[in-house]
C-alpha cells in the first residue's frame, strides 16, 4: 500500500475503518465497512482533498486466543495468518489504505499504556472487587467467551461478554447467568477478584452534547443517544488473559480488546506519520477531523464508549461515525455458522467475478445506512440490467463506432449542455458523498450513462455517418467526452474499470489521479482508439444456479453440523459406547483428594481401576459387593496421579454423585443398552 506522504494533508483529515477481527477470513459483510469508505476517500482525493486512510488487524480478545488454541498455534500465529488474508482481499477489491497496522504493534501497546495511565490519572478508571466466573477444574478465571450460560436479561443462551443469539446486548464479567467453562463443560463458581472499571457513567453528559453535534449517519447517532439517555454503566476493562496489551502495574491482567482495538486507529497514524515525517498529534491531539467507517453493530462503542475513553485522556473527538446497515444473505441475518455467509475469496472472487462488481453492487443496492441483502439472484440482475446494459453498452458502442468509421478521436468543441450536464452532476455525486449516501453518488453517475445512452440513441450517428460525417464526429466527440467522464465518476466506485476505460480512450496518466473537473476537460483530438475490449460480461443463468445451488448446500450442511453441535447424535455413534455392569471388588479413599475413591470393578472380562468423585456420598465399605454401570471404552485418564480406566455413571444432584446400579442382581459384564 502506497504512501502518499509527499502530498501535503491539508486538514489534517483521517478516515478509519472498523477494524477486522485477524481471526478469520474476510466476508461481504466486512466489505461493507471498507468499500464505502474507500469510495468516500477516493471521492475525496477527486475532490483534490487529501485524507489519510488507515486500518488495520484486530489482535486481541478471547475469540483469537480460543480460535487459535483449537487449531492448535500460537495467537500470534494465527493473527498473522489473518492479517495477510485480508491485505490480500483489500489489495484484490481496490480497498487502498495508506496504512494498515496491527493492534499487536510495540507502538499501540504504548499508546494504550498511556491512554489507560491518563484515565486513571484524571480519576476516570478505578478499582474494584468483583466476582467473576472460574472454573475449578481449570484453575482459572473465565474472561468473555470462555464462559457461556444464560442472558440475565432475554434468556438466550449466551457468552460472557454478548448476549449474540439473543437480544444482542454487552455482558459484563459476572453477568452471566449459570456460567459453565467453554473449554472443559465444568459449571464455573464465582470468585472475587480485583479489576478496573472505566467510568463511563460519568460521561454522561458530556455524550449527550457531544452526539448533537457528531457528524455521520443520523440513525446511528441517534441511537447512541437513547442509549445514553436511558443511563450508562461502568464498564469492566480488564480482563483474566494472557494475550492483549497488559494493564499498566498488572502483570496478571490485560486490557480489554475494546480498549487497545479502537486506540489502534491512533498507533496507525502515528506509525504512518513516523514513516513519513509527519505528527500525529496533528490528527489526534491538535485540530484533526477525524472520520470513523463502521457497521451498525459496533455503534455503542464508537458512539459512547470510545469518545468518552479519548476525552478521559485529553485527546481529539471524531467528528464523524459513519455506520452502515447490516449485510443480510437472501434475507436472512449473516450467520457464519449457519452458512448464510459469502467469503470474499473463496466464494466470490475464486467463482471468477471481478472485484468492481461487488463494489458497485454494496455501493449502490440501497442507502448506507439500511440493511443490505445480498443474493446471487440480485447480483446478477444489477450486474446485467445496470452495469452492461447502461454504462457498459454505451462505452462498448462508442468506442467501437469511432475505431470503425475514425480512429482517432474527432476534433472540435464539446456541446456546453453537455458539460453542464456532466457539471450538475459531479456537484450531485460531491453532495451524496458528503452525506455518505453511496447509493446516492452511484445512481447519480448511472444516470449520466442513461443520459448518454439517450443521446447516442436519438443522435443516429449510423445514419449521419452516411449523410454527414462532420455531425457525426460532433456527436462522437460529444459521447467520448461522456465516457471520459464516466470513467472520472464511476472510478470511486469502480476503479478496476474505470482504468480500463481510461486506457480504451488513449488518456494519458491513471483515473485514479484524475480530478472530478477533468471530467470536463476535452478528450484530446487525434487520440488513436483501438477496437475496445468488452467491459462488463453478462452473469449468465447456469451460474447463478450453481452458485445457489453451493450457498444451499452449505446451510443444509451448517444445519447438520449445528444439530451436531447442539448434541444431536445418532444410535451409531451412541453404539460406540461400550457400557456395562460392573461389580465393586474393592474401593479406598485417594490420599489428599476428599472427593474420591479408587475403585476396583471386576467388568466380567476383566478387572478395571476408575477413580471417581463420589467421596462425598459414599463410603468405601458400602460399595463393595455392588453393582454398578461403567463406561469400559473410556480412554484411560491419570487422575491425581493414578490411572482410571473408565468411568461409572452417576446421578449427578446438585453437585453430589449418586450411582446408577441395576434394579436387581445381573452379573458382572452385562451389557448395557
Ligand atoms: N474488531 C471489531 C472492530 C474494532 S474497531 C476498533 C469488529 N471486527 S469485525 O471483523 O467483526 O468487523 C469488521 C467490520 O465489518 C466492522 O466495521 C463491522 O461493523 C463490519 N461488519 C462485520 N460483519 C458485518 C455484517 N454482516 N454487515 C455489515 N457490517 C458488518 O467488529
Ligand atoms: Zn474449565
Amino acid at each position: 500500500m502506497s504512501g502518499r506522504g509527499d502530498v501535503a494533508l491539508s486538514e489534517n483529515l483521517l478516515v478509519t475503518c472498523g477494524l477486522p477481527y485477524a481471526n478469520g477470513r474476510a466476508h461481504i459483510g466486512h466489505l461493507r465497512t471498507y468499500i464505502p469508505a474507500d469510495a468516500y476517500v477516493r471521492m475525496l482525493r477527486k475532490q483534490g482533498k487529501n485524507p489519510l486512510f488507515v486500518c488495520g488487524s484486530d489482535t486481541h480478545g478471547t475469540p483469537i486466543v480460543i480460535n487459535a488454541e483449537q487449531e492448535g498455534v500460537s495467537p500470534e500465529e494465527l493473527v498473522n495468518r489473518y492479517h495477510a488474508h485480508f491485505l490480500e482481499v483489500f489489495e484484490a477489491m481496490g480497498v487502498c489504505f495508506d496504512y494498515f497496522g496491527s493492534t499487536h504493534s510495540p507502538t499501540n501497546h504504548h499508546r494504550t499504556h498511556e491512554i489507560v495511565k491518563a484515565n486513571m490519572e484524571n480519576g476516570y478508571i478505578y478499582p474494584k472487587n468483583i466476582k467473576l466466573a472460574y472454573c475449578p477444574e481449570c484453575e482459572r478465571f473465565l474472561p468473555d467467551r470462555y464462559v457461556e450460560g444464560i442472558c440475565p436479561s432475554c434468556g438466550a443462551v449466551a457468552r460472557g461478554d454478548e448476549c449474540d443469539q439473543g437480544c444482542g446486548i454487552h455482558l459484563e464479567p459476572g453477568e452471566i447467568l449459570e456460567p459453565v467453562c467453554k473449554v472443559c463443560g465444568t459449571p464455573a463458581e464465582y470468585r472475587e477478584q480485583e479489576h478496573y472499571f472505566f467510568r463511563l457513567s460519568a460521561f454522561e453528559h458530556f455524550l449527550l452534547e457531544y452526539l448533537d453535534g457528531l457528524d455521520g449517519t443520523p440513525y446511528a447517532i441517534n441511537y447512541a443517544k437513547e442509549w445514553v439517555r436511558r443511563g450508562l454503566k461502568d464498564w469492566c476493562i480488564t480482563r483474566n488473559l494472557e494475550w492483549g496489551v497488559s494493564f499498566p502495574g498488572r502483570d496478571d491482567l490485560v486490557v480489554y480488546v475494546w480498549v487497545d482495538a479502537p486506540i489502534g486507529y491512533i498507533s496507525f497514524t502515528e506509525e504512518w506519520c513516523e514513516q513519513h515525517g509527519r505528527d500525529w498529534k496533528d490528527f489526534w491531539i491538535r485540530n484533526g477531523k477525524i472520520v470513523h467507517f463502521i457497521g451498525g453493530d459496533i455503534v455503542y462503542h464508537h458512539c459512547i464508549f470510545w469518545p468518552a475513553l479519548l476525552r478521559g485522556a485529553g485527546y481529539n473527538l471524531p467528528s464523524a461515525v459513519v455506520a452502515s446497515g447490516m449485510v443480510k444473505i437472501e434475507d436472512k441475518t449473516f450467520s457464519k455458522s449457519r452458512g448464510y455467509v459469502v467469503w470474499v475469496s473463496e466464494d466470490y472472487l475464486n467463482a471468477g467475478f471481478h472485484p468492481d462488481l461487488l463494489r458497485y453492487y454494496l455501493l449502490s443496492y440501497t442507502s448506507h445506512t439500511k440493511e443490505l441483502n445480498f443474493s446471487w439472484e440480485l447480483f446478477a440482475e444489477k450486474v446485467n440490467g445496470e452495469l452492461l446494459a447502461s454504462l457498459g453498452n454505451f462505452i462498448h458502442r462508442v468506442l467501437t463506432f469511432t475505431h470503425r468509421h475514425f480512429g482517432d478521436v474527432p476534433s472540435g468543441e464539446v456541446d456546453e449542455e453537455i458539460l453542464e450536464r456532466i457539471s450538475s452532476i459531479i456537484d450531485d455525486m460531491v453532495e451524496a458523498n458528503s452525506r455518505y449516501e453511496f447509493k446516492q453518488m452511484c445512481d447519480a453517475a448511472m444516470s449520466l450513462a442513461d443520459f448518454a445512452n439517450t443521446y447516442f440513441q436519438k443522435s443516429e450517428p449510423w445514419r449521419l455517418i452516411k449523410t454527414d460525417r462532420q455531425a457525426c464526429a460532433h456527436v462522437l466527440k460529444n459521447c467520448l467526452q461522456l465516457c471520459k467522464a464516466l470513467a472520472v465518476l464511476f472510478e470511486p466506485v469502480m476503479p478496476h474499470k474505470m482504468e480500463q476505460v481510461w486506457a480504451m480512450l488513449g488518456l494519458s496518466g491513471s483515473v485514479h489521479d484524475a480530478k472530478l473537473e477533468d471530467a470536463l476537460v476535452e478528450v484530446p483530438a487525434g487520440t488513436h482508439i483501438k477496437a475496445p475490449k468488452v467491459l462488463f460480461e453478462r452473469i449468465e443463468d447456469e451460474k447463478v444456479k450453481m452458485l445457489e445451488r453451493a450457498m444451499r448446500e452449505r446451510i443444509k450442511a451448517a444445519m447438520e453440523g449445528k444439530k451436531v453441535q447442539e448434541g444431536e447424535i445418532s444410535y451409531e455413534e451412541f453404539s460406540k459406547m461400550d457400557l456395562r455392569i460392573g461389580k465393586v471388588i474393592r474401593a479406598e479413599r485417594v490420599k489428599g483428594a476428599s472427593k474420591l475413591l479408587r475403585l476396583e470393578v471386576d467388568v466380567g472380562d476383566s478387572v478395571r481401576q476408575i477413580v471417581a468423585g463420589i467421596a462425598n456420598t459414599y463410603e468405601p465399605e458400602e460399595l463393595v459387593g455392588r453393582e454398578v454401570v461403567v463406561v469400559v471404552n473410556l480412554k484411560p485418564a491419570k487422575i491425581f496421579g493414578i490411572e482410571s480406566q473408565g468411568m461409572v455413571l452417576a446421578a449427578d444432584v446438585d453437585g453430589t454423585a449418586v450411582l446408577l446400579s441395576p434394579m436387581h442382581e445381573v452379573g458382572a459384564g452385562v451389557r448395557v443398552r
